[in-house]
């Protein structure tokens, strides 16, 4: 498969990478409107110059592709996915899938109508740990599910768009934990209510803290809280969990996984005594690939097969009426329903 990459400045390097060790997909171009990060990653990634262009339709126009990589900032992927689409080609785009609900909409509309497939790169999905966190939730050995809590704390210093965000932790951090409790619940947000503020040490114009708790269908229940300003005691990227189950708990810190289950109460105790097996840790499971590696690999699949792809438009949609709820219940103070 042959694919244009739209944007190989930050996230577009990990990209570049993840196309350059596929052995399913070639790059057939390459657009980027900084001329000095066109140059400068020609030279690090052996780029054939005459096959960076400006703008995409210079390059549909010049070249012969399958399908589109989109990795601009948020505000342009409207553009991107659609102009894709227009010209025929699927399109698997960076998240979020835009910057307003109103353009992730008409993404939506245009891959519906042109029956193309436009998927978003949810690649917190496809990491060991997140799978293996899912397939416990899912063998029941814990009993169902009643809630979940995440917690993600860090103070990365980026510079660029997210600095100029209104909701710079929300729209483009919190969304992969809210896409994750989308995977692990299995249901859409249904009622939130959130609070979201800017620390006074905040380098972010935006709001960089925000708490939030959201009812999911079937009652779930999920508590989530999050800064991009926090100075100390980091959490990892895929957040810390705890998620309260029927039969016991399990708990993910730093990247590690631990289960303790009840096995009775002690009725001599006159039920205030709980008893619990030993704390185990467990093992990460195996991937054969793992985030942008996956991701490639399911998108190829699905344009050169028409196998199934897990977050299409259609489906992210829902991650993003969740972030946009949480943010309009931030601004608005109200409870936000779904
Ligand atoms: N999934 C993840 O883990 C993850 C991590 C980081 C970033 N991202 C996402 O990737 C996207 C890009 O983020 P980034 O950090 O790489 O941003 P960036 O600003 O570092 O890089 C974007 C690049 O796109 C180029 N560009 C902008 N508009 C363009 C256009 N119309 N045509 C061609 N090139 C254009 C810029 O010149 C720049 O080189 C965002 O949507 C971001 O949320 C995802």
């Amino acid at each position: 498969m042959k694919v244009i990459q739209v944007g190989i400045g930050g996230m577009g390097e990990t990209w570049l990478r993840a196309v350059q060790r596929s052995p399913q997909v070639d790059l057939a171009g390459i657009v980027e409107i900084d001329a000095a990060i066109a140059d400068a990653q020609a030279d690090a990634y052996q780029l054939d110059r005459s096959l960076i262009f400006n703008t995409l339709p210079d390059a549909l126009n010049a070249v012969k592709a399958d399908a589109v990589i989109n990795v601009t900032p948020p505000r342009f992927h409207r553009e991107i996915c659609v102009t894709s689409m227009s010209a025929g080609l699927p399109v698997l785009t960076e998240k979020p899938l835009a910057d307003t609900l109103v353009d992730a909409r008409a993404i939506v509309s245009v891959a519906i109508e042109s029956g193309l497939l436009c998927g978003v790169a949810q690649n917190y999905r496809y990491r060991p740990l997140t799978q293996t966190i899912k397939a416990i939730l899912d063998s029941g050995e814990l009993g169902a599910l009643g809630a979940l809590q995440a917690e993600f704390y860090r103070g990365p210093h980026f510079g660029g768009f997210r600095e100029e965000m209104a909701h710079p932790l929300i729209l483009d951090m919190s969304i992969h934990h809210f896409d994750l409790m989308r995977l692990f619940l299995g249901s859409n947000a249904k009622t939130i209510t959130a609070r979201s503020w800017n620390p006074t040490w905040s380098w972010f114009a935006g709001d960089a803290s925000a708490a939030a708790q959201i009812e999911f269908g079937g009652g779930l229940q999920a508590t989530y809280s999050g800064s991009w300003c926090s100075q100390a005691f980091e959490t990892s990227w895929n957040a810390n969990w705890r998620f309260d189950c029927e039969r016991g708990v399990l708990r993910v810190e730093d990247d590690r996984i631990f289960a303790q289950q009840l096995l009775s109460v002690d009725e001599g105790a006159r039920g205030l005594a709980s008893i619990h097996d030993d704390m185990r840790e467990i093992p990460l499971m195996a991937m054969k690939r793992e985030g942008q590696d996956y991701l490639l690999h399911e998108f190829c699949q699905a344009v050169t097969s028409g196998s199934s792809f897990a977050t299409t438009a259609q489906d992210n949609i829902h991650t993003m009426e969740f972030v946009f709820g949480v943010m309009r219940a931030c601004d608005g103070g109200e409870t936000v329903r779904l």
